[in-house]
């Protein structure tokens, strides 16, 4: 890794290399010899050209349009900038098509950042068509009861199977406030309509959408709160690609910092 940060000076110094060798021939030197120095200053600049198409691939890798020279931290080891980040949440977004057909797909590129908001991001996918359609979703928590049902709607394209949810026998029910299927089997539905679609040219877009209410089995309430052991949402771990359940509680929010105020 420490290569990424290194490179480009090595680069500099073989060019230099080159440069002093080439300087270094004078006219008075034999045939040989300036034969022998001019080879080694074609070997530096051919080496210093290798190690410039490598450096700018490397910075190619970590970043798509930027050639920006990647700096170490300390002794941490460069991730570069494209990588699966960890802990990720799996939603299954529910959709209806042209035909009344229900829908239903994992994302865990996506979140709720609002009260009242959520946003992903979406590939070229049957829901992304149906999306651009009816603007409406529902959105709910995979659980550990549904694992692999649930990876199945990640799997699986409702372009090529008509009916993803009754596949793998689950239920739908149509939401009372937006044109989308609840699932049965999830017990929160947050009942959405699409506010923005921001088409990004392959087929994918961005997606923001507005909570216009939520839907909870009362077996996931405590005191008339969603409690979160009881939902026993998964979480998606894009470094291993396994899902995980959440374990315990190790603080209060807005509350364990104080003794530190
Ligand atoms: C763990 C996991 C996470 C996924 N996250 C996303 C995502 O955030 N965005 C996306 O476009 N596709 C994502 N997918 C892929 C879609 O769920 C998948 O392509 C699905 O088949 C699309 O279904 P559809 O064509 O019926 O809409 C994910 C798949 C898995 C297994």
């Amino acid at each position: 890794m420490q290569r990424y940060t290194l490179f480009p000076m090595q680069t500099n110094l073989f060019c230099q290399f080159a440069e002093l060798l080439y300087l270094c021939s004078t006219k008075k030197q034999t045939f040989t010899m300036k034969h022998t120095i001019l080879t080694l200053a074609a070997a530096a600049l051919l080496f210093s050209a290798c190690g410039t198409k490598q450096g700018t691939v490397n910075e190619e890798q970590t970043n798509n349009n930027t050639t920006m020279e990647l700096k170490n931290v300390n002794e941490r080891v460069n991730m570069g900038a494209k990588l699966y980040v960890t802990p990720q949440p799996a939603l299954m977004i529910a959709t209806y098509d042209a035909e009344g057909n229900p829908d239903v797909m994992m994302a865990a590129w996506g979140g709720q950042y609002e009260g009242n908001q959520v946003c992903f991001q979406l590939s070229s996918h049957k829901t992304t068509d149906n999306l651009r359609l009816n603007k409406a979703f529902t959105l709910s928590y995979a659980d550990a009861r549904t694992v692999a049902e649930s990876d199945y709607f990640g799997i699986a394209s409702g372009r090529d199977v008509k009916d993803k949810v009754a596949h793998v026998g689950f239920h739908c029910t149509k939401s009372e406030n937006v044109n989308a299927p609840i699932i049965d089997e999830y017990p929160l539905a947050m009942e959405c309509k699409v506010v923005e679609m921001i088409e990004r040219g392959n087929g994918g877009a961005f997606v923001v959408g507005e909570i216009v209410n939520a839907v909870a089995d009362p077996a996931i309430l405590t005191d008339g709160k969603i409690d979160i052991k009881k939902l026993n949402p998964l979480v998606w771990d894009g470094s291993s690609f396994n899902y995980y359940t959440i374990a315990d509680s190790v603080g209060k929010a807005w509350n364990s910092g104080m003794a530190l105020k």
